[in-house]
């Protein structure tokens, strides 16, 4: 014993030191990083995952202190545990190498007392596209920070330079940079042991819009140059694995393995044909336009604006890791249906087509992100969980049954509706299914990644959907709003939250299923019934055992009702009532 204690000094002696030598400017263990467990990616944060109940702040709101102060009440109503927040290069920095921080370290300091997280939106170069936040004196240097160039002067409606700044111009690239690292740095210093910025979206909605590539000169003498040997190696290298988009326009062209890009992905457009503001017109035929918005149209030019803007933000994002390394994602406006060519959308942002292109040229960005409004939740989720892409929706609308369906069977990291606290507030039925995920979390976090865990979604009308998992199938069925539409306070005692109006359409339903043991579920969101079959050898009946209502506090599983008799259909029927969460054991029987 004594040895062991007198061995133990210096160890003691080094941790005191450690601890007390942890402060300014330090990380540790517990700053953001992303882990894998299983298929999924997870933001892991003070040593545990984290899943962001978010909602995007309209762009200008946190210019101020004083505009946010009746903001973050309506946040923490929201039953929010994070707040994605913009910042505008202009105001970090008005004078060139003269940095004003005030504002940032206002927002932590307002987030901690509010027990938010931040992810700061680094509105810098670009913003939806265009160049409307960068500081007056990048803006009025017309030769320094060149603009982009479009059409031929002749034959698109607006021509000649615009006011997007070119990716082609180092001087732009290093001033984005050198603002960039010195936020970073700067974050590093106040938050770096306390975590409250969670990540960085770098950039917003980057690509070119109006055409479908930049035309100026130093982009005609790049276009017209070879593929970039990395690129071409790194096609190469994950042939097997490319988007099947991208692959099918290399297939096209025999899978060259150089030339020039348009030798390599096929043709760019023709100056001839005008962007219009929407593509269900001429020259695309209704056919093509049925499917037209999951393709590469024109591909060389939206693949080389692609490399050209992944090349770019690799450099802001490294600047920016090396001041303070924590996850960084980029964020995608979509292409759709009447919004299919690329210059419509901004072309060479980080849309799903041209992921590989990303991956290949900004290895140093950690998620490719969809800003996600459109209809087709499910199958834009898909498409950017291809290849190990990691999900976290930084823009949508404010549908619960798309974050019980993005947290529950995509694995997100986040979800976050835009304008928040705008003309798009969080309404009762998104705060309710904050209020029941944030309390399922640890229990979702736990099984994100596994394929014991999965979740649905249905309308009414929609058929039951049939759903393996576990030791059993479930038929899930859709049942709708009935009775209890606010969800049981997470803390005994608290008021419950507000009740949506009793007058709204139907409701669409969701629902997280977990297997939590052999004849075990937890069950959590609502508007269904389930019924289940048994997958494993034994007898064919199935019955509910213990069917209990309940909350998590604190990871902890506490019932509030134990249901049979009329709460079961006599102990036939489980239905899951919205925001509701049931703990489920199954027996069966001859
Ligand atoms: C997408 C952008 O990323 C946001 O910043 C905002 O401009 C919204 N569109 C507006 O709907």
């Amino acid at each position: 014993m004594r040895a062991r204690k007198s061995c133990n000094v210096p160890a003691l002696l080094l941790a005191a030191l450690t601890l007390t030598t942890i402060s300014y400017g330090q990380t540790d263990e517990g700053t953001p990083h992303l882990r894998k467990q299983g298929s999924a990616t997870q933001l892991i944060v003070d040593g545990k995952p984290f899943l962001a109940l978010s909602g995007e702040l309209g762009n200008n709101s946190a210019t101020s202190l004083e505009n946010m102060e009746p903001v973050w009440p309506k946040l923490v109503a929201a039953n929010m545990n994070s707040v994605l927040i913009g910042i505008s290069w202009a105001q970090l920095e008005p004078q060139e190498g003269k940095f004003d921080f005030t504002l940032v370290d206002g927002l932590i300091a307002k987030a901690r007392e509010n027990n938010l997280r931040i992810v700061f939106l680094w509105f810098a170069s670009w913003k939806n596209g265009t160049s409307s936040y960068p500081p007056y004196w990048v803006k009025k240097d017309y030769t320094r920070f060149p603009r982009i160039q479009i059409g031929d002067g002749s034959t698109v409606s607006i021509s000649g330079p615009v006011e997007l700044l070119s990716t082609f111009s180092e001087a732009t690239r290093d001033a984005d940079a050198a603002a960039f690292g010195a936020l970073m740095r700067h974050i590093k210093e106040v938050d770096g042991t306390k975590h409250t910025v969670l990540m960085m979206q770098v950039e917003n909605e980057v690509g070119v819009l109006r055409d479908t590539r930049d035309r100026s000169p130093v982009a005609n003498h790049g276009f017209d140059g070879p593929v970039p040997v990395e690129l071409m190696k790194y096609l190469e290298a994950h042939k097997d694995t490319l988007a099947p988009e991208l692959r099918e326009v290399w297939a096209a062209n025999g899978y060259r393995k150089s030339g020039t890009w348009t030798e390599v992905f096929g043709p760019g457009k023709p100056l001839s044909v005008e962007i219009p503001v929407q593509t269900t017109m001429p020259p695309m035929t209704a056919l093509e336009h049925q499917d037209s918005w999951q393709h590469l149209h024109w591909p060389s030019d939206e693949i080389f604006m692609a490399w050209n803007y992944a090349r770019f933000i690799e450099k802001v994002v490294q600047t920016g890791k090396a001041g303070y390394n924590i996850p960084m994602y980029v964020n995608a406006w979509l292409q759709q249906p009447n919004h299919a060519w690329p210059g419509t959308y901004p072309s060479g942002g980080p849309l799903p087509q041209v992921h590989d292109i990303w991956r290949a040229g900004a290895p140093d960005v950690d998620i490719l992100a969809p800003d996600l409004y459109l209809e087709y939740f499910d199958s834009v989720c898909e498409r950017f969980t291809r290849n190990g892409n990691p999900l976290f929706i930084p823009e949508t609308s404010t549908n619960p049954a798309n974050a019980i369906v993005a947290a529950g069977k995509y694995n997100t990291i986040g979800f976050s509706p835009f304008g928040i606290d705008g003309n798009r507030p969080i309404g009762p039925d998104l705060a309710a299914a904050y209020n029941l995920l944030s309390q399922l979390s640890p229990m979702i976090l736990a099984h994100q990644g596994n394929d014991s865990m999965t979740a649905v979604r249905l309308s009414q009308g929609d058929p039951p959907r049939k759903v393996k998992l576990g030791n059993y199938t479930l038929e899930v069925s859709y049942t709708g709003r009935s009775r209890r539409i606010a969800p049981a306070p997470r803390v005994p005692g608290a008021p419950a939250p507000p009740q949506p109006d009793a007058q709204e359409p139907p409701m669409e339903a969701a629902a997280v299923l977990i297997a939590a043991g052999p004849d075990e579920y937890y069950f959590g969101g609502g508007g269904v019934r389930i019924d289940f079959k048994p997958d494993t050898p034994g007898p064919p009946n199935v019955g509910l055992g213990d069917v209990q209502e309940g909350r998590f506090v604190d990871g902890k599983w506490q019932v509030i009702r134990q249901l049979a008799g009329d709460d079961t259909g006599q102990g036939e029927i489980l239905s899951l009532r919205p925001n509701t969460i049931l703990r489920v054991t199954l027996y069966r029987y001859p």
